[in-house]
This record gives C-alpha cells, structure tokens and sequence, in this order.
C-alpha cells in the first residue's frame, strides 16, 4: 500500500538536475579549484577525473540500486534489503550523517545569502583588512548569522513540503540550469580580465612532480564529498526514481556534470585572483575573504561589473547550497514520515526546527560561546569532521561491502539491467570496482587522513 502511494520524479532530466543538484553544492566552488592549486593543476584534474569514474560513480549506482529497489527511506531501505539484519545500521547512520550535516551546511548557506545582501548594499567595499574584518565580526556574531541560517532552512523547507516532484524536482529545474548560466557568465567576465591567461594556464598546466600518494588521497575523498556519497541522500533520491531510469547511465551524466562544475568553478577563481597577483586560499575565507577583494580589485576600472560579478556569484553560491541542502534535508524528512508515520509536512517541521537549533549552536560556536567546543574545537568544525571524515568514509565503505558482497548479485543485476531490458554495459567491471576497488581505496583515505599512512 505505501509502496503504491511512493512519490517518483516525474521525468528523466528532473532525476539527473535533482541529483546533480545535491552532488553540485559548496564543495565544488570552495574546495575543488583550491585542491586543483594546491596539488598540481591539470594532473590533479586527471586524478580527480579519475576517481570520479574509478570510485565516485559505482559507489553512486550501489546506492541507486538500495533505493530504487527497496523504495524507501534510507534506513529502511537497508533493513528491507538485508531483511533486517545489523546492516540496518548503516541505513541509520547515513539518515543521520545526513541530519547532522544539514545543520552546518545551513550555516555557510547562510552566510551566501548574507553576501548577497551585503553585495548588494555595498558592505563588501574596502580595502582587504576591512573585507577581513568585516566577515569576522559578522561569523562571530550571536544573531545575525542565525537568522540567515534560519532563513535558508525555511526556503529548503517551503521546497520540500510540495513534494518530489512538485518541490525538489521542480525546483532544480529551475535552479540548475539558472546555476549553470551564472556560472558561464562569471567565467566568461573572469577569463576576460588582462592578465587571466596566467590563471587559466595555472589551472591547466599539469605539474607532474606534485603527483603524490597525498594529492592522490585528496582527490578520492574530493570525489567521494562533491558526489554527496554516504549520506543516504542519493540512495533517498533513488527511492524515488522510475523503473526505467538507467542508474549507470544517469550516475555518469551526474558525474560528468559535478566534475564540469568544479573545473568551471576553477576558470571563475584562479583567472579573477591571478589577474589581480592574489593567491587563492580554502575554505571559507576564499569565498568570504579572498573572492570579494579578488572580484573588488580586478574590476576596480568598472565598478559596475564588480558589483554585478559580485551579487551574480553569491546568488550562484546560495543556489548551489540550496540545491544540496535540499536533498540533506529530505533523508531525514523522508525518514520521519516514513518510520514515525506522521505526515511529511510535520516531518518537514521536526526537520527545519531542530537542524535550526543545530545551525544555531554551530554558528555561536564560531563566536565568543567557548562552551560550544567539543574535544577543544568549535562545535561547527567537531561536526565538519564528524559527519565528512568519519561517518561518510564508514557509510561508503559498508555500502560497498553490502552492495558488493552481501545482496545476492541477481539482485544486483537486476537493479543494474532494469530486470533485463538495458544491456548491462560495464556490470562486471561495476562490480570489481565495488567489490575491491573502491572498499580498498575508502580504508586508504581512512587511514590517510588519520596520519596512519
Ligand atoms: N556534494 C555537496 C557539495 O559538493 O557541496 C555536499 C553534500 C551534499 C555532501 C549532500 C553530502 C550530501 F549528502
């Protein structure tokens, strides 16, 4: 009977868009053109490109097969599959990877609708001390960053209330191809600065001798982060997919998509940052910090275009947020109403409100609140590592382990073939990947990152 009333997206083009749109988020814009800097240009491109085939895209279609088969909420999709054994864990704790990373996620969303706000009202002109200090002080801030946090969720939360294909669907329609074409806009206007070959050739030029056991490791957890793998959002979003839809065939377009995105993410920073001699550094302080006197000095002659490149490229920031938080927000939203039998709009509220309480504890954390620190670090970076560095890895690797070794390979192919009718190009090779590739290479980052090897 559930089974019967499940939602499904509606068309093909609406499951790669929603899809991408959850693979495509912050990560590619901040912490991929920095890791292609970093780590050697073009040669890391490559490496990246590769684990995206290598890793990324069979771990995606070993989550699509959990979903599309069981048709289900991520915890219970492992339950059905396993009929009920421990792996039923693993189900739960991508439900609440997912949970707790809407929370700080929602936090950074925040902050681009802040820098639309203040782009647009001019707060981001000045010299670079002030634009420093300027993102300081408001982070730090007990209130205002809470209350965009607070108003990203409920934008999120107005999407997912008018369901599948009505909301989440519907939306990425729009917001995906709006994305795409901000992004064009942005690389064009960049590549077009003098001096923006020094940074095109910068992120082009493979420098061979930063290949390393380390750059290679970057790029797989890189892959593994930017396709939203291990967070029970790709396996929800495949409950919702049809019968038809080729899950192979759609993990590569999504696939190519989230690489493309962060490569023209890339041709957006490195030309602007170049042609104005500044070194683009990570994480936030890049896009809060660097870009807005990156974009300030390299059209300091047409303040104009500035204040358009500016305003275009946050308004591009918050939607590729919100298309990411749209799908952590409904794991746990498909959950509730799923395993606690409420409707989906009272699933929807128990999500916005606690992942609120969530965002406002992470974001105080920031501040002067020295209580909000968990093992000595705010509670904000505690979750980051948390849910990115421990409980994804754990996820990916099991899934593997479940898809690869566990549920009977009929049931796999089935899922892969779509009961027969496609021809099941590359299944064997899938298979390999996810039976020792991939587990292999996830314990490798594993430990990597923990300095054990
Ligand atoms: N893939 C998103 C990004 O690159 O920013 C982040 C993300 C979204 C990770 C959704 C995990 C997830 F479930």
């Amino acid at each position: 009977m559930a089974q019967l009333e499940r939602a499904k997206f509606g068309s093909k083009i609406g499951v790669i868009l929603a899809t991408a749109g959850s693979a495509v988020g912050l990560g590619n814009v901040w912490r991929f053109p920095y890791m292609t800097g970093e780590n050697g240009g073009a040669a890391f491109i490559f490496i990246y490109i590769g684990c995206v085939l290598l890793l990324g895209i069979p771990c995606m279609v070993s989550e699509f097969i959990i979903g599309r088969n069981a048709r289900s909420n991520t915890a219970r999709a492992y339950g059905k599959l396993s009929g009920g054994r421990p792996w039923t864990a693993v189900g739960y704790l991508g439900v609440l990877t997912g949970f707790l990373i809407t929370g700080y996620y929602a936090v950074v969303s925040g902050w681009c609708l802040q820098y639309i706000y203040a782009s647009l009202v001019g707060h981001l002109d000045g010299n670079p001390e002030y634009i420093r200090e300027y993102f300081v002080s408001f982070s730090q801030n007990p209130v205002k960053p809470i209350v965009w946090t607070v108003l990203f969720l409920i934008i999120t939360h107005l999407v997912i209330v008018r369901g599948v294909r009505g909301g989440i669907e519907k939306a990425s329609k729009l917001m995906m191809p709006t994305l795409f074409i901000l992004l064009l806009v942005i690389v064009v206007a960049a590549c077009m600065l003098p001096g923006a070959g020094k940074g095109i050739s910068f992120l082009f030029r493979p420098d061979l001798g930063k290949v390393d056991s380390d750059m290679f490791l970057g790029a797989l957890g890189q892959s593994f982060y930017s396709l939203s793998i291990g967070m029970g959002c790709v396996c929800t979003y495949a409950s919702y997919f049809s019968r038809h839809t080729n899950l192979a065939a759609s993990a590569v377009q999504i696939g190519v998509i989230d690489c493309l995105v962060a490569i023209l993410a890339g041709l957006m920073i490195f030309p602007a940052a170049f042609s104005v001699g500044i070194s683009p550094d990570s994480g936030p302080s890049l896009i809060f910090i660097t870009l807005p006197n990156v974009f300030q000095q390299a059209f300091s002659g047409m303040p104009a275009v500035g204040f358009v490149i500016s305003l275009l490229f946050y308004v591009l920031l918050s939607l590729a947020a919100l298309t990411s938080l749209i799908s952590l927000h409904e794991v746990s939203t498909a959950f509730l109403h799923e395993e606690c039998r409420i409707t989906r709009r009272s699933s929807a509220v128990i999500v916005t409100s606690t992942c609120s309480v969530i965002g406002a504890l992470c974001s105080l954390s920031l501040g002067r609140f020295d209580g909000l620190q968990l093992f000595g670090k705010p509670l904000f970076d505690v979750f980051d590592f948390v849910t990115g560095q421990i409980f994804l890895p754990i996820g990916g690797f099991l899934t593997c382990l479940f898809v690869g070794w566990y549920i009977p390979h009929r049931v796999v192919r089935d899922e892969y073939t779509n009961n027969g009718t496609l021809h099941g190009r590359f299944f064997h090779f899938y298979l390999f990947c996810v039976k020792y590739v991939c587990p292999v290479c996830i314990v490798l980052v594993f430990l990597h990152q923990f300095g054990i090897i």
